[in-house]
């Protein structure tokens, strides 16, 4: 393909593209299915990756992310981004009502009001109506430019169509519960510490360095301010940023007394627990934007609005008992039985408590009346005792010291709060969880073995391990309880289509602690086998990107273990992937040699270079030492390390260079 037609098909691509995304992200319609959407989008990302010079700043390629920032420049804002006064009282928001009547001098005035969404700040800037900057709301008059960032963002348009091409909107960026569960969900069985909340994690999300990674958090936005000329009042902007193409949520509406802003505080009180997005309360904006202006700003806070804060939601009732949870890492989790009681909109039955220290902090008795608090949360926690309620005679909770499973003595890491059954090879709920998680979704996803069978087949001796499910027979199977020949069939094909999965998705199943999803993909990445990976030492572990102490430790405590390294031989023998299919070797003209990479490079972003010389059968090493053959130096790379570079000899070449070194 010539540059002409490369050109007028990521053309084509391009619009079809953002039309999809648009129908999908806003009007809820998909068009075509993932798998056809897929297939375009990697046809735009090949051309533009044969063609670079043909790569727009808006092409929906930049959805997916790749770019890796290391620090986000700071940039000042157009017009200062304020915050809002907060209440949480009726009786503040009757005065603020005064005040503004009083500050427009008898002028008939209303309101709109909106939620509050949960989330952070953001700014976006638009020039001849494409996305051109994407700044965080920061100290209020500077922020951070995370343009590459908020582009992997489905709801924000990369292209608007507005008449007045140039213009700035602000909003938040928010994380639906939905995927905040999901991906706790997901890091709790990778044994990763929980994420708190949804806004935390958004906010940490926005900041990450590798785009890539912020694609993968599926963050959304709401806009709700238009910085730009032609409306007069706030709901005009609102219809007009809909209209534009803008992610506007439909949950506000006009108020022309305070009376009816009471109204929407309490129809939006339970009600708001339904919508995807975390909300803390209601904005109330006076809606002309003359009597914005005449009401005008104190030194933080416009005059012309307020927030209102709906009470965290509270309720207090009584501890039935405690139970102790046995995770597949065997760390114990005890968890609070509570008489069922309504809570911000579900009934809560079970509140965790986290560890020991949790316990004792509360000073927690036998059939104490708690407090149950869900704030931004998803599980309910306890936050205190009610000791008006409490008995004379109750006595303090006493923690278990055995395995509620398997009767082991407890013991409890230095440095950690959670008490471990050290029983791993024999503690039921231990062995049935690694088999629970090796079989998930995420890993060898056998969708036809659930919990249940699990168990059954435990129970009767036939599974302690993973590799057992690869020699399970149809005549064993077909005598449990319940299974005819067509559930026995599909058990087995199930089990024997796992063999083909992927080797990220075995390394995942492995369930090393702290080896999540994503963790496994960079570790694979880097080492491609499970042999280079077994093999790898502390500082190679640590030299991959994303990959710290913790995670180096833990993948060098799991192949110490004898049992472990034999159950890999056993899954290597029932067929499983051990090897990666991302970089198969392509030449081995970089054999034996060893680069570092540094700054920023014209044509190949960091992780592609990387990828290029692994396949190449050359070494990526982080650090420069004397044994280092090629530092290959890009745009911006640091003085200190050109200067080590220069005082240990190594050779310095550019991009060009290592081209030609490749093609040798
Ligand atoms: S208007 C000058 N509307 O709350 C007023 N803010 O405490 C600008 N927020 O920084 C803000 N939902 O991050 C506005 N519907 C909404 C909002 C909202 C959430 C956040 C925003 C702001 C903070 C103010």
């Amino acid at each position: 393909m010539d540059i002409t037609e490369a050109k007028s098909r990521i053309e084509e691509l391009s619009q079809q593209l953002h039309h999809y995304n648009y129908e999908y992200y806003m009007n809820d319609r998909s068009l075509i299915t993932d798998q056809e959407f897929d297939l375009m989008m990697n046809e735009l990302i090949g051309l533009e990756e044969q063609f670079p010079e043909l790569k727009a700043s808006d092409s929906p390629s930049q959805r997916v992310g790749g770019t890796i920032n290391k620090a986000f420049e700071t940039v000042v804002h157009s017009t200062q981004m304020l915050s809002l006064a907060n209440t949480y009282s009726e009786d503040e928001l009757t005065e603020f009502d005064n005040r503004v009547a009083k500050g427009l001098e008898g002028q008939p005035y209303e309101y709109i009001c909106e939620l509050k969404f949960d989330g952070v700040a953001i700014s976006l800037q638009y020039e001849n109506n494409t996305l051109v900057r994407a700044i965080t709301r920061g100290d209020g008059t500077k922020g951070d430019d995370i343009t590459d960032n908020a582009k992997t963002i489905k709801s924000i348009p990369l292209k608007i169509n507005s008449p007045l091409h140039n213009l700035e909107v602000r909003g938040e960026v928010f994380m639906s519960k939905t995927v905040f569960e999901q991906l706790n969900k997901e890091r709790a069985e990778a044994d990763e510490e929980l994420y708190a909340n949804a806004r935390n994690t958004a906010s940490g999300s926005l900041k990450m360095q590798d785009s890539s990674l912020v694609a993968k958090r599926k963050l959304d936005c709401y806009l709700y301010m238009l910085l730009a000329d032609g409306h007069k009042t706030h709901e005009e902007a609102l219809l007009r940023m809909a209209e534009w193409g803008f992610n506007v949520s439909q949950t506000y509406k006009k108020c022309s007394s305070i009376q009816e802003v009471f109204a929407y505080i309490e129809n939006w009180s339970e009600k708001r627990h339904t919508l995807p997005v975390e909300t803390d309360g209601i904005v109330i904006k006076v809606n002309n934007l003359d009597q914005q202006r005449l009401l005008g700003f104190t030194a933080k806070t416009p005059k012309w609005a307020i927030a209102y804060k709906y009470q965290a939601e509270s309720a207090c009732t009584q501890l039935r008992s405690i139970t102790y949870q046995v995770g597949r890492t065997g760390a114990i989790t005890p968890v609070a039985e509570l008489e069922p009681v309504l809570l911000a909109g579900t009934t809560v039955k079970r509140a965790s408590l986290h560890n020991a220290n949790e316990i004792e902090r509360l000073d927690l008795h036998y059939n104490d009346f708690v407090f149950v608090e869900k704030g931004g949360e998803i599980i309910p926690k306890v936050t205190g005792v009610d000791i008006e309620q409490r008995k004379p005679d109750a006595l303090p909770i006493e923690y278990i010291t055995t395995c509620p499973a398997c009767e082991t003595p407890l013991v409890r890491k230095e440095g950690e709060a959670a008490h471990y059954c050290p029983n791993t090879e024999n503690c039921p709920p231990q062995i049935t969880g690694r088999i629970e998680h090796f079989i998930h979704r995420n890993a060898m996803d056998i969708d036809s073995l659930g919990e249940r069978t699990i168990q059954l087949l435990f129970e009767k001796g036939w599974l302690q391990r993973p590799s057992d499910l690869y020699k399970l027979t149809f005549e064993q199977l077909i005598q449990l309880e319940g299974f005819k020949e067509l559930s026995v069939n599909n058990l087995l094909n199930g089990i024997e289509e796992s063999k083909k999965a992927p080797f990220e998705a075995v390394l995942f199943g492995l369930g090393i602690r702290y080896v999540g999803k994503t963790v496994a993909e960079k570790l694979i990445e880097h080492f491609g086998t499970i042999d280079a990976l077994m093999n790898a030492s502390f500082e190679e572990l640590v030299s991959v990107q994303e990959i710290g102490d913790r995670i180096a430790e833990s993948v060098i405590a799991y192949f110490e273990i004898e049992e472990n390294k034999e159950e890999i031989e056993r899954l290597k023998k029932a067929g499983l992937n051990f090897e990666t299919t991302l970089h198969t070797k392509e030449s081995n003209s970089l054999e034996g040699l060893s680069f570092v990479i540094s700054g920023v490079f014209k044509n190949y972003e960091r992780e592609e270079l990387k990828k290029l010389i692994k396949s190449h059968n050359g070494k990526v090493v982080s650090s420069i030492s004397k044994n280092l053959d090629y530092l290959i130096a890009g745009d911006k790379m640091g003085p200190s390390k050109k200067e080590k570079a220069e005082k240990l000899q190594v050779r310095i070449i550019s991009e060009e260079d290592f081209e030609s070194l490749l093609s040798k």
